[in-house]
């Protein structure tokens, strides 16, 4: 495809909490985002009306696509990294609750598999076919979660399996990435809530 663009969800309720995980609604300024995405799509994206937005199955990813018009795909693949007994925890509770998962995580992030959850190598593995799409289809914004959006991000850019789980993907901003023969050139739209 000549562009791809990636979006987080707006900021959701649970991510005002510091909470992980969940399926929670967004938050005020998460709602300020959706209502703005429309006029951010339809500045910076050439032919935007021939856009399909793919979507997780959660709430936050759907609420965040709710006001663009455009044709919309929810994928069970997109869903967030399945953090499994630390799920609706704070990262303080996962530290007091699972000393060593904490510590094994700090030391091989990409490795690390939560207990009955997942590791961002069973993430990026989920997201095979979804990668197999989009590589042949056009026109495509993808409104994710940090941990997806990590995974599809390092793909596009070659990021090593140790850079991935840290690489940053910022709120209420798009990232258009333009695969070349060489490289993938970036740009990013920020709206400023
Ligand atoms: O905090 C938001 C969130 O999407 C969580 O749901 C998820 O567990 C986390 O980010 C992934 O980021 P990290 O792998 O850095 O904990």
């Amino acid at each position: 495809p000549r562009n791809i663009y990636f979006s987080r969800h707006g900021e959701s309720l649970y991510n005002v909490m510091g909470l992980l995980g969940g399926d929670s609604d967004l938050s005020a300024r998460g709602k300020q985002y959706a209502r703005a995405l429309p006029s951010l799509v339809a500045t910076h994206i050439p032919n935007h009306e021939r856009l399909t937005i793919w979507t997780s199955t959660k709430r936050r990813t759907i609420a965040t696509a709710k006001h663009l018009p455009n044709k919309k795909l929810a994928w069970q693949a997109l869903d967030e990294l399945e953090a499994g007994r630390a799920d609706g925890l704070t990262y303080n509770q996962v530290e007091e609750l699972f000393p060593e998962d904490f510590a094994n995580r700090d030391n091989d992030k990409y490795n690390y598999r939560y207990q009955e959850g997942e590791s961002y190598r069973d993430v990026v593995a989920r997201l095979e076919p979804v990668i197999m799409d989009l590589e042949r289809t056009d026109d495509i914004l993808i409104i994710g979660h940090q941990a997806i959006l990590r995974c599809l991000y390092a793909y596009f850019m070659n990021y090593s399996h140790e850079r991935l789980p840290y690489i940053k993907i910022p709120l209420h901003t798009v990232i258009q990435l333009s695969p070349g023969p060489y490289a993938c050139e970036e740009k990013r739209f920020k709206v400023d809530i």
